[in-house]
């Protein structure tokens, strides 16, 4: 196997893509008993959760797995940006019949911290990934001296440098065909970003540390193709949102089956920050972008209670869908056999 994998102990240099809100620690080892390297997305878990999380996965499994964090700047306190965006939410209020005095505040994912770091000095896991780009120095120097490797996600080759640069030791090629949210730290302008048959050789030639290509890739004819062009490894997301292990949605699942799952925009609606989803009412409404939403994770209070009400009802209307363009590969089948299915590409 490549050096990569070697590097890391897996069969495949292949990664499940850490996919916060649609999975916890069973899809993590599924993916990692299997021979790939499966992820725990901690964005979204309190730090009591996630030290349940990661007993789980020590408890399961001895293979390796990779830890993934957001990494952004807490935005400052901003009632008036959270009131106008609850105004221009009105509408919707009205017509699902929700109280405006459930909107909660404040933001819905916190960064990587110093109770963060504690938690990863404790479980040493032996990789970690970055969404956003890095942590500040002091608190990255506290996860490497762990002996974690680490990995953080780049959108454009200005990104790609920068994070090797700043102590990466691997970057992964997010390509705009991704699922969930984009990576960028350096420019909003998405304009820049490419998709990853274009971004991944720019990247390869670029750099010296290893590239992942992330993006689009969904079955063996895709992880091949990614090889060709020089990646390193490769990382994988939308194929396993239907495995019985990840906790996607009823509705999430739905939309990945139904004809609806072909057609998905970036969209900066459900947290303030662009990410790819399947296109679903609000987004056509409301968006898919749209200047009201307020700094991420700001936009996600005001929409949870429309998103709850529809969803009770049967309907993804006001759910976040995430999903990459390419939602050919999803099957309702275990992790382990998506794995497996990927890996023939090698
Ligand atoms: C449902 C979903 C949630 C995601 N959540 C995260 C996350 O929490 N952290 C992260 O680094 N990347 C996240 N991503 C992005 C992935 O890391 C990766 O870039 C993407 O899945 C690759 O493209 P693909 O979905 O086409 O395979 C998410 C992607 C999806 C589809």
């Amino acid at each position: 196997m490549n050096a990569f994998a070697q590097r890391l102990g897996l069969r495949w240099p292949l990664i499940q893509a850490p996919m916060a809100g649609v999975q916890a620690h069973a899809l993590t080892v599924a993916v990692s008993e299997a021979g790939a390297l499966g992820s725990l997305p901690a964005a979204m878990l309190s730090p009591n959760a996630l030290r349940d999380e990661l007993q789980a996965i020590r408890a399961k499994s001895s293979r390796p797995f990779n830890l993934n964090f957001f990494c952004h700047t807490d935005p400052a306190p901003d009632t008036a940006a959270e009131a106008a965006w609850l105004a221009a939410l009105q509408p919707y209020y009205a017509e699902l019949g929700v109280d405006p005095a459930q909107a909660g505040s404040g933001a819905s994912r916190a960064p990587f911290g110093e109770v963060a770091a504690a938690l990863v000095e404790e479980f040493r896991p032996p990789v970690l990934s970055f969404h956003f780009g890095l942590p500040p120095p002091e608190l990255l120097q506290r996860v490497k001296r762990t002996g974690a490797y680490v990995l953080s996600s780049a959108t454009t080759l200005d990104e790609a440098r920068w994070l090797e640069q700043h102590g990466a030791d691997a970057v992964i090629a997010q390509g705009l065909e991704a699922g969930g949210h984009r990576s960028h730290f350096l420019s909003d302008d998405l304009s820049r970003q490419q998709g990853t048959m274009a971004l991944l050789p720019q990247l390869k030639a670029a750099l010296r540390v290893p590239v992942v290509a992330a993006g689009g890739i969904a079955d063996a004819a895709g992880v091949a193709a990614a090889m060709a062009l020089g990646a390193d490894a490769v990382q994988v997301g939308t194929a396993y949102l239907l495995c019985p292990e990840a906790t996607t949605s009823a509705v999430h699942r739905a939309a990945l089956q139904s004809d609806a799952g072909r057609h998905t925009a970036l969209t900066n609606l459900f947290t303030g920050r662009p990410a790819r989803g399947i296109v679903n009412r609000f987004m056509r409404k409301l968006g898919p972008m749209n200047p009201a939403a307020p700094a991420f994770p700001l936009a996600t209070a005001a929409v949870a209670p429309l998103r709850e009400r529809a969803e009770a009802q049967g309907s993804g209307d006001y759910s976040p869908l995430w999903a990459g363009q390419n939602a050919s590969g999803c099957r309702a089948m275990p992790a382990a056999e998506i794995t497996r299915s990927l890996a023939a590409g090698w």
